[in-house]
């Protein structure tokens, strides 16, 4: 797959001489879906927004499908739609007008079926002729969706999509990225929900202090750095782990009633059976037994504590 957003050594130092972003540089392939995450502050925002050309970068580079974004910027934004993390204003424009002006922005012809179809696919019809201000907080997130696909963008960044909207809605946010995804768009999205990242992402960027710290196959991550634990609830009480069981990952939690194992998810054997086994031999017995995989949340949090 070749690049579609092409950043090099960017770097964004604001008025305040508060540096944002440190020498990112970045490949988005295209038609991936990218999930960029980092705690509040690292730079996500920064980042879109000079991508989208709505902040000037300090130096660096950037190409979008190709267009230099800064002196190639219409046709690059072209390219783009993007769903701000901030909220809507223009409160007393009704819905389906502001779609369409939206459309209007990038000198395109009016499409009323297009724009039918992306109200109807974000659940927003039924409210077309409502004033922006009468809707709900997350009928708002879909506007903004709603407007940021009105011009039928190749590229489409959504920061921060379902920050503080219901599940229901979240879960549609995600079936429209998988939809869209199918039609080859290519979606750049930050986000705080982790599952969200592992849910849809196909590769992962972490951000943090103006710095891209790591990028990667979400699969790959996940395999790299997940580790497995399995859980024995015991129907005894165990007071010390037992010398034939000396050879395995074992902790025994303080009351003695439950026996966790650690195991590679990479190594071809896990060590279970012969666990098993070697419980059996001792007379162990347990009555419950569950495996957790460490989570995309627990390795970054591990990823962006080292960097502290
Ligand atoms: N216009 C500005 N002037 C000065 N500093 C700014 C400006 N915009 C952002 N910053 C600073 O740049 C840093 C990065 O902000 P940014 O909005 O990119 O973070 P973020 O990763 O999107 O965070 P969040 O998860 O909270 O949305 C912050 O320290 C912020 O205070
Ligand atoms: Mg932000």
């Amino acid at each position: 797959m070749s690049s579609i957003i092409s950043v090099r050594d960017l770097t964004k130092t604001y008025d305040s001489g508060f540096s944002a972003l440190k020498s990112v540089s970045l490949d988005i392939k295209e038609g991936e879906v990218f999930a960029l995450l980092g705690p509040n502050g690292a730079g996500k925002t920064t980042l879109i927004s000079t991508i989208c050309g709505l902040v000037r970068p300090t130096s660096g580079t950037i190409t979008v499908g190709g267009h230099d974004a800064i002196k190639e910027f219409r046709a690059a934004r072209q390219l783009i739609g993007l769903v701000p993390q901030e909220m809507p204003t223009a409160p007393f424009e009704p819905v389906l007008n502001t779609v369409q002006f939206t459309r209007g922005l990038f000198g395109l012809p009016a499409n009323p079926a297009l724009i039918e179809s992306i109200l109807k696919d974000l659940t927003l019809w039924d409210k077309r002729d409502n004033q922006i201000m009468s809707l709900s907080g997350g009928m708002k997130r879909r506007l903004l969706v709603a407007k940021a696909l009105a011009h039928e963008p190749k590229i489409l960044f959504l920061d921060e999509p379902t920050a503080g909207v219901d599940v229901e809605l979240r879960h549609d946010m995600w079936r429209l990225v998988d939809k869209l995804k199918e039609r080859g768009v290519t979606i750049i999205l930050t986000t705080h929900y982790i599952e969200e990242a592992e849910e849809m992402a196909d590769r992962v960027g972490v951000i943090n202090k103006g710095e891209i710290i790591l990028v990667e196959e979400k699969a790959e991550l996940m395999r790299k750095l997940g580790r497995k634990e399995l859980k024995l609830v015991l129907q005894e009480v165990l007071s010390r782990i037992p010398d034939n069981l000396s050879g395995f990952d074992l902790v025994l939690c303080a009351e003695g009633k439950t026996l966790t194992y650690t195991y590679d998810t990479q190594s071809e054997r896990t060590g279970i059976t012969s666990l098993l086994t070697a419980l059996s031999d001792a007379d162990i017995r347990f009555h419950d037994l569950q495996t957790t995989q460490s989570s995309l949340e627990d390795i970054f949090v591990d990823l962006v504590k080292g960097q502290q």
